[in-house]
C-alpha cells in the first residue's frame, strides 16, 4: 500500500453515520442500533482486530452485512475511525 493516501478517520466517521448507523452504534452520541449488532466501540476493543484487519473485513462481503461495495480508501477510512474509538 505504498503511495496510498493516509487514512482519514474524520471521513470514516461521516461514512459510518451514513452507511453503518442503521445497524451499528457508530458514535458515543448514538443511542440505538439494531439488536445483536456490535457497537463500533466494542469492535474497536477486539484483540488483534486492527485497522488492517478491519479494512480487509470491510472489503470482503460479509454474510450478515449488506455488500456495500466499499472502495479501499473508504474501507481504510472507516477502519481508522473504528480503531479511533478504542479507549
Ligand atoms: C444491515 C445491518 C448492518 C449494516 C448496515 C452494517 N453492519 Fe456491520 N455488522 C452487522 C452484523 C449483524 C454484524 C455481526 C456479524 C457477526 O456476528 O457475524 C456486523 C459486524 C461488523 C464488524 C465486526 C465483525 C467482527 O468480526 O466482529 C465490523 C467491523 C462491521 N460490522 C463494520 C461495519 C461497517 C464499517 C459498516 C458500514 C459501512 C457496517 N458494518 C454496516 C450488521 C450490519
Amino acid at each position: 500500500m505504498a503511495a496510498a493516501a493516509p487514512a482519514d478517520a474524520d471521513h470514516g466517521g461521516q461514512l459510518a453515520r451514513r452507511w453503518c448507523a442503521a445497524c451499528h452504534i457508530v458514535s458515543p452520541d448514538q443511542t440505538h442500533g439494531a439488536d445483536n449488532v456490535p457497537a463500533f466501540a466494542t469492535i474497536a476493543k477486539i484483540p488483534g482486530f486492527d485497522a488492517d484487519k478491519i479494512t480487509k473485513f470491510l472489503m470482503d462481503p460479509h454474510p450478515k452485512m449488506p455488500d456495500m461495495q466499499l472502495g479501499r480508501d473508504e474501507a481504510k477510512d472507516l477502519a481508522a475511525y473504528i480503531v479511533s474509538l478504542a479507549p
